[in-house]
């Protein structure tokens, strides 16, 4: 089963590489793609740091935005066991409560990105929706459990929490100009 994903993934990245370098110009393209995002300038920052992104075509543009954000919650979610670890925040137990909740939060978060790169890959672009939602959900429940948490420490991970919210709301304005226009 591995296998034939990674096969079915590897041919879907040769083909879009194919059919990029026929349209020719590619710097251009992740620009344009992004153009139609809400927040055309984080997608060009978090898409870009893709070499891939200089050759892909819009539906693998859209692969890697969920890629940028499963990314994002897998990192939220190390540095947020960071922060368990190194024990600095033993003395605020209601903020180390809250983080061991969106420490999980954000696992499943990365869990359904994951899961959705093969429905991106599939092109079932309309089940986008419902998979980006569980992980918009997944984020909203660590805001609400840290809601009454005062620590300095909760400003990054609000920030981080936010961008996080804006890469799924990029990949949701991919999947649904890619459906709308039956590309
Ligand atoms: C490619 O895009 C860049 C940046 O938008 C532009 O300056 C350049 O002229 C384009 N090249 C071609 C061949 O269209
Ligand atoms: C995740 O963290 C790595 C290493 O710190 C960094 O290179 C990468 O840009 C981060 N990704 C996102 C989406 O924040
Ligand atoms: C936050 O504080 C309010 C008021 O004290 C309380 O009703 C609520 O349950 C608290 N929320 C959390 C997640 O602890
Ligand atoms: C893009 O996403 C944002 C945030 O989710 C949303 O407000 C906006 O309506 C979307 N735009 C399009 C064209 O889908």
């Amino acid at each position: 089963m591995a296998t034939i994903l990674l096969f079915l993934r590897l041919s879907i990245a040769i083909r879009s590489t194919a059919a990029s370098d026929a349209n020719g110009n590619s710097t251009s393209r992740l620009d344009e793609v992004c153009k139609q995002t809400f927040d055309a300038d984080l997608c060009i920052k978090a898409l870009s740091i893709y070499p891939e992104s200089q050759t892909f075509d819009f539906h693998g543009l859209a692969g890697l935005a969920v890629r940028a954000a499963a990314s994002a919650a897998a990192n939220i979610s190390s540095y947020i066991s960071g922060l368990l670890e190194e024990g600095s925040v033993e003395d605020d137990e209601d903020f180390q409560q809250c983080l061991y909740d969106c420490e999980e939060n954000f696992v499943d978060a990365f869990d359904q990105l994951d899961e959705l790169t093969v429905v991106i890959d599939n092109k079932e672009y309309e089940d986008v929706n419902l998979w980006v939602t569980v992980a918009e959900t997944d984020r909203r429940m660590c805001d609400e459990g840290c809601k009454n948490a005062s620590s300095e420490k909760k400003v990054k991970l609000v920030a981080r929490s936010e961008e996080f919210s804006r890469l799924c709301g990029i990949v949701l304005n991919m999947t649904s100009f890619l459906a709308t226009n039956h590309l």
